[in-house]
């Protein structure tokens, strides 16, 4: 998953593919590269880390010409070095590529047969030479037709030429792409956020089109090389500077917006006037749903989870929950009457993607829950259900995970409604507690010290558990993938009644373990699986809201209580130290807290 741009204009273009590189970096963060075209000779740049890498480079700065790619990287094939690096580039072509060419190695011994030589260990030069090859005997378009129909798997590619002066090619399978217009230059770009400093005017390409872009025109292909005609869509132009202010990362500032974030969540579908929900356009009938199958990836698939316990308590619906990997290759029994609803903060993840193409291509009801209401997710889907957090910057999701589970919620209390499976009273009750919500998350962030006195053991261990029961399960694991995901440290998240059927093997003297242990239905069940992990010399951090009465345990290494609420939101404040124990945990590392290692805040790759 990577990001690419691309600019074909009538000024110099490097410092501006630099700045659209920046607003790209959330796809990946490895390496980035530049190529221009100037004085009839493919120029290209490249250096290991971030975008700042090549910024600083003098080279970059005095790059000179007006057509140009460029690319942030998230390594798939080859180690993210600057040869691996995009753009890759042979005398006569140079290429950007976010994707993974599954049959790149056959390619490559037939280019090799050829004589072409490769510098780099990446899928992607097979891609370069293949249009060089093509080109020997073909005119642009059917020499990019005929490349396209070689390469298998997923790919956006953005294509210069050593002797097309005014031509950008873009392609599209699998991968997003869109192309912006402005005046008297025209764009290409991962997203419509890296467009949006220059045009609000776009179009999307679908899978297997391409298109060529000149500085005053662009023109559109099938996979059949057949030109074909595209709308042209306006996006929101607003651009909101999201910066980190005092804060010293970007995660610090979006948990401590929560309270604000939960607030806007709740301004827009609570109706208070008349202890409604506002969900408009629905377009189905409650009677037709009688299932409901949720869809996402990591943190969006930990809300998944929670939403099952939530569906199932508040309607009498059958849910199922999948990781988006999985469920596009099983052998899914679709049914007429289930929805399909697929999370997914920046709405572009490929897994996620490809499970709603899959259900789409069966008729289904689909709907998104997303946070980037342009996103592919959030314009495939038949009915999108904003989160309205805002840009989320922090490679580990916090609030968006907060947005998704409310959205969720409120969803569950509306459906539950509709269907005369909640009575109206106990739905008012709930509406009002959900009121409350912002304010207790509010209270429940001023638990800070603690965690941060904490954090050494968990740093310090060899790994740790993060266990839960009912709500809090989902809760557990999403505080285990915050942990390991910051702090670099093994951390796993469980069902704290299945610690006896096997993980409990893996307590030992001072292993700290977080129990979530709020006082729900489960409490008693959950504090005697507490029990059982500090007989066997377990750290235990337990997690559970305010009461009046005593915790009934002993040998509890730390507590710390969350506000109270009705039992629904619980989970929503139990997340809350998580969240900083993660946060707090690999600042006391050093480690790069807004772009941890290894990862990217939206992984287009599979
Ligand atoms: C973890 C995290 C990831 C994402 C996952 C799905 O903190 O952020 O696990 O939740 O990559 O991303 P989206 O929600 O964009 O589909």
């Amino acid at each position: 998953m990577c990001g690419i741009i691309g600019i074909n204009s009538n000024k110099p273009v490097s410092a501006t593919i630099i700045n659209s590189l920046k607003k790209l970096e959330y796809r990946g963060y490895d390496s980035a590269g530049i190529a221009t075209l100037s004085s009839g000779l493919i120029n290209e740049i490249k250096s290991e880390g971030r975008v700042d890498n090549l910024e600083k480079n003098s080279l970059v700065q005095n790059m000179e010409g007006t057509i140009g790619i460029g690319h942030v990287r998230w390594a798939t094939h080859g180690s993210p070095n600057s040869i691996n690096a995009h753009p890759h580039s042979s005398q006569n072509v140079s290429v950007v590529h976010n994707g993974i060419i599954e049959n790149s190695t056959l390619l490559k011994k037939f280019l090799v047969s050829k004589g072409h030589k490769f510098k780099s260990q990446t899928d992607t030069e097979v891609i370069v030479h293949l249009i060089t090859e093509n080109l020997k005997t073909e005119n642009i378009v059917s020499s990019i037709k005929k490349t396209l129909k070689s390469l298998h798997g997923s790919f956006a590619l953005g294509i210069i030429f050593k002797d097309q002066p005014d031509l950008i090619v873009g392609a599209r399978r699998g991968s997003p792409l869109a192309v912006g217009y402005g005046p008297n230059e025209n764009y290409l770009g991962s997203d419509s956020y890296a467009l949006k400093s220059m045009t609000n005017k776009i179009t999307y390409l679908n899978d297997g089109e391409f298109c060529v872009i000149k500085k005053d025109q662009v023109e559109f292909f099938n996979e059949e090389g057949i030109k074909i005609n595209k709308k042209v869509l306006e996006v929101s132009s607003e651009e909101k500077k999201y910066e980190k202010g005092d804060y010293k990362h970007f995660m610090a500032k979006e948990i401590e917006e929560q309270p604000t974030t939960l607030k806007n969540g709740i301004n827009e579908y609570l109706d208070n006037s008349n202890n409604n929900i506002n969900i408009y356009n629905f377009p189905w009938k409650t009677k037709d749903i009688s299932s409901i199958t949720l869809v996402g990836c990591g943190t969006a698939y930990h809300s998944c989870l929670m939403a099952k316990y939530w569906f199932e308590e508040i309607t009498t619906m059958d849910v199922n929950v999948d990781i988006a990997s999985e469920f596009r290759y099983r052998k899914n029994r679709f049914k007429k009457e289930t929805l399909y609803i697929f999370v997914s903060q920046s709405g572009e993840t490929a897994d996620t993607y490809a499970a709603l193409d899959l259900c789409k291509k069966n008729g289904m009801k689909t709907c998104a829950v997303v946070n980037v209401v342009e996103s592919s997710i959030a314009r495939e889907s038949e009915f999108v259900l904003p989160i309205h957090c805002g840009t989320e910057i922090g490679v580990a999701s916090t609030k968006a995970f907060l947005g998704q589970i409310l959205i969720l919620y409120i969803f569950s209390l509306k459906l539950g409604l509709l269907r005369n499976d909640l009575k109206k009273d106990v739905f008012i009750q709930k509406l009002k507690d959900l009121k409350e919500l912002p304010k207790l998350v509010k209270q429940t962030l001023l638990t800070d010290n603690k965690i941060q006195t904490i954090t050494k053991t968990f740093n310090e261990a060899k790994g740790s558990m993060f266990l839960g029961r009912g709500f809090s399960y989902p809760i557990a694991l999403e505080g285990a993938l915050k942990l390991k995901e910051l702090s670099y440290v093994h951390a796993e998240g469980y069902p704290a009644g299945e610690m006896k059927h096997g993980p409990l093997a893996l307590i030992e003297e001072g292993m700290p373990v977080v129990v979530l242990a709020p006082r729900d239905n489960h409490y008693k069940k959950t504090i005697s699986n507490m029990q059982e992990v500090i007989a066997r010399g377990a750290k235990v951090l337990l997690i559970t809201n305010k009461s009046k009465d005593e915790i009934v345990s002993e040998n509890i290494w730390e507590t710390i209580e969350v506000e109270s609420t009705n039992e629904d939101l619980l989970p929503f404040l139990l997340t809350i130290p998580l969240q900083k124990l993660a946060y707090y945990s690999a600042l006391k590392k050093g480690f790069d807290i807004d772009k941890p290692r290894n990862l990217a805040k939206s992984v287009t790759v599979e």
